[in-house]
């Protein structure tokens, strides 16, 4: 995790590792639950995941619920639904929405469970992967639903050592995912949303520019939010005159009467990013379907 926030270099010899990893993995592996967060649905997920899981049965967990926009929560939901994939929303820190992840499992599979019972197998678990790029809160999801019941690799035929399997009731055994997906970083858009969600560290691009493009699209979706937390605004202004005026309205100015707009920048990042501005999701349906 750390590892990940101190730098967005990423190394095409590790993905090729995981792939492989998750590949030879994926005969005993039932369905495969991937985390996202909801705040950036689409820019925090591994673009090579369908490749990678084929047709294995595919559950989508809208993690950091509590922090996006329930609304566009529930169209991205429905959005996965008409793609044939089912996705519920999901908040790590209060626990919200975990009871209904192991229901939503044996929904899923529900052709398995009968296929089990068919074979006399009743009572052999369903096997779920855990997947996600990191900081979408992987590990809180298995801390949460797992709590400290970490199983013994060694006990399980077929299963490498050094893959952490969890127990969660007699029905169901989680995965975590061997190695480490990473998101489309080629891509200067899902740079910047991983940077807007403190998921990269901002040092790494430059900071005014973010906030400009946080702005941007602040003003475009919420301008609302922006106007409740900084009072009335211009929205004719472009994004780096709107920058100077957040900052004049917090005092951010220095000689000259100038903004401090590094510091005008920072500020409007950590805002957004500690939810003072509002249940904001940056990316929207209509954008990426
Ligand atoms: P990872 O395994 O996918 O890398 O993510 P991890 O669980 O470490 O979570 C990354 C950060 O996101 C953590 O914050 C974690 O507390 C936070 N987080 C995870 N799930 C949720 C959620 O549903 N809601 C909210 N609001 N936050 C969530 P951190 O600042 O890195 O650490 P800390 O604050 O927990 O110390």
């Amino acid at each position: 995790m750390s590892d990940f926030k101190q730098s967005i270099q990423w190394f095409p010899g590790h993905m090729a590792k995981t792939k492989r990893q998750i590949k030879e993995i994926l005969p005993i592996i039932d369905a495969v639950a991937e985390v996202v967060d909801a705040r950036i649905p689409q820019s925090s997920r591994n673009p090579d995941l369908k490749e990678i899981i084929g047709n294995k049965p595919h559950i989508i967990l809208l993690n950091k619920c509590d922090m996006a926009d329930a609304d566009i929560t529930k169209e991205w939901i429905a959005h996965y639904k008409q793609n044939g994939t089912t996705a519920i929303p999901i908040d790590c820190k209060s626990g919200k929405g975990i009871p209904l992840f192991k229901d939503t499992v044996k929904t899923v599979l529900a052709d398995k469970l009968e296929s089990f019972k068919q074979k006399g197998m009743v009572g052999k678990p369903l096997r779920v992967m855990v997947v996600g790029i990191p900081n979408v809160g992987k590990s809180s999801f298995i801390n949460k639903i797992a709590g400290k019941t970490r199983a013994k690799a060694e006990n399980r035929p077929g299963v490498t050592r050094g893959n952490q399997w969890f127990t969660i009731d007699k029905q169901l055994e989680l995965l975590d995912t061997p190695g480490v997906l990473w998101p489309k970083f080629e891509d200067q858009t899902v740079g910047e949303h991983l940077a807007f969600t403190g998921a990269v560290k901002d040092r790494i691009l430059d900071t005014e520019l973010l906030a400009m493009r946080l702005i941007e699209i602040l003003s475009q979706n919420y301008p609302d939010y922006l106007e409740k937390r900084y009072g009335e605004l211009d929205f004719s202004l472009d994004s780096y005159d709107l920058l100077c005026l957040i900052g004049k309205k917090r005092g951010m100015v220095i000689r000259g009467g100038e903004t401090d707009t590094e510091r005008a920048a920072n500020m409007l990042l950590e805002e957004y990013r500690n939810q003072k501005i509002g249940n904001i999701t940056l990316e929207r349906v209509d954008e990426y379907a």
